[in-house]
C-alpha cells in the first residue's frame, strides 16, 4: 500500500462538491435498500454495520425503516456529509452512529445482525490480504448466523467496457458535468476510472479510482477463507436495481450482489 493511496483523497474530494449531486437519496439508494432488506431479512431493531458507508444514503434509509445502523468510514469529510444528511431529515431523532475508522480494523465491537459493503466499497486495497483481512474482521463482529452483502463491480461485464460517460441526468445539480472513464486492467483485475468535474468554477480531476474487480469463483475463495458460508451470488441489469434478486448474466449484469452467511 502506498503512503498516500488514492482512496484517501478521492472520496475527500467528492464530499467537498457533495452539494453538485441532487438526491443522494433518490429512488436509486431506495430499490438498493428495498433489496437489502429482501436479501438480509432481519428482524425489526437489529444492529446492521455499513462498511465504508460514504454519506450515508443506506445507513440513512435503513434507520429510518427501524434497524440500528453504525455506519464506519475513513474519511472524515464523508462522515461530514453523512451526518449533516440525516440532520436535513430528522432535526431532533438521533440518527445512525457514523464512525472514522479504516476497514481493516473496524472501530466497533457488534454483535451486528449483519453487515454490507455498498458500491464497490470493497476493492480498493492494492493487496487482496488487506481485503481478507477486512471480511474477517467484519465476521468478528457480526453474530453467528449473520449476513453479509457485498455490492461489487461485474468483471466480465466490465472487461470489455472501456467507456467514457456522463453521470445520468437527473443525478447532478444544474449547471454541474461529470464525465467518467472506465478501462479494465485484465491483468491486475481491476476497473480504473477517472472523474472530471465541470462547474460554475472550473473543470477539477478527481484522483483515479482503482477498484479490485472478483471473477465469481474468487468471490466464493474469499468469502469462505473469512469464514462465510452460503454464498450466493446476484446480478443487476445494467445499472437498474432489481426488485427481486436475479440471476447474474455475464454480458448486462453491470454489478454483483453477494449475500453469505456466517
Ligand atoms: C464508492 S464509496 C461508497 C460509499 C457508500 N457505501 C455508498 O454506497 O454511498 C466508497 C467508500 O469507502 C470508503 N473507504 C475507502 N477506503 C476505506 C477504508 N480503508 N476504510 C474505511 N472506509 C474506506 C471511502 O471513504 C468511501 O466513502
Amino acid at each position: 500500500m502506498s503512503d498516500s493511496p488514492w482512496w484517501a483523497s478521492r472520496f475527500a474530494a467528492l464530499a467537498a462538491i457533495d452539494p453538485a449531486f441532487a438526491g443522494a437519496l433518490d429512488r436509486h439508494a431506495e430499490a438498493q435498500v428495498d433489496l437489502l432488506e429482501q436479501l438480509l431479512d432481519l428482524r425489526p431493531g437489529e444492529a446492521v454495520v455499513d462498511v465504508g458507508c460514504g454519506g450515508g444514503r443506506h445507513s440513512i434509509l435503513l434507520h429510518e425503516r427501524g434497524y440500528n445502523l453504525t455506519g464506519v468510514d475513513i474519511s472524515s469529510e464523508v462522515l461530514d456529509v453523512a451526518r449533516s444528511r440525516w440532520r436535513a431529515r430528522h432535526a431532533e431523532d438521533e440518527g445512525p452512529g457514523f464512525l472514522e475508522g479504516d476497514m481493516r480494523e473496524l472501530p466497533v465491537a457488534g454483535p451486528f445482525a449483519a453487515a454490507i459493503l455498498m458500491d464497490e466499497s470493497l476493492g480498493v486495497f492494492d493487496d487482496d490480504a488487506d481485503h481478507l483481512r477486512t471480511l474477517s474482521g467484519i465476521a468478528d463482529v457480526v453474530r453467528p448466523g449473520g449476513r453479509l452483502v457485498i455490492e461489487l463491480f461485474n468483471p466480465y461485464f466490465w472487461s470489455h467496457r472501456h467507456t467514457t460517460q456522463h453521470l445520468p441526468p437527473g443525478s447532478l445539480a444544474a449547471g454541474v458535468d461529470v464525465v467518467r472513464t472506465y478501462r479494465f486492467d485484465p491483468i491486475r483485475g481491476r476497473v480504473e476510472d477517472r472523474a472530471v468535474v465541470f462547474d460554475g468554477t472550473g473543470r477539477r480531476e478527481l484522483p483515479t479510482q482503482s477498484l479490485r474487480c472478483w471473477t465469481p469463483p474468487e468471490v466464493l475463495t474469499l468469502a469462505s477463507a473469512s469464514g462465510f458460508s452460503a454464498v450466493e451470488i446476484f446480478g443487476s441489469d445494467g445499472w437498474k436495481v432489481p426488485a427481486r434478486p436475479v440471476r447474474l448474466d455475464a454480458r448486462t449484469s453491470a454489478f454483483m450482489w453477494v449475500v453469505a452467511t456466517l
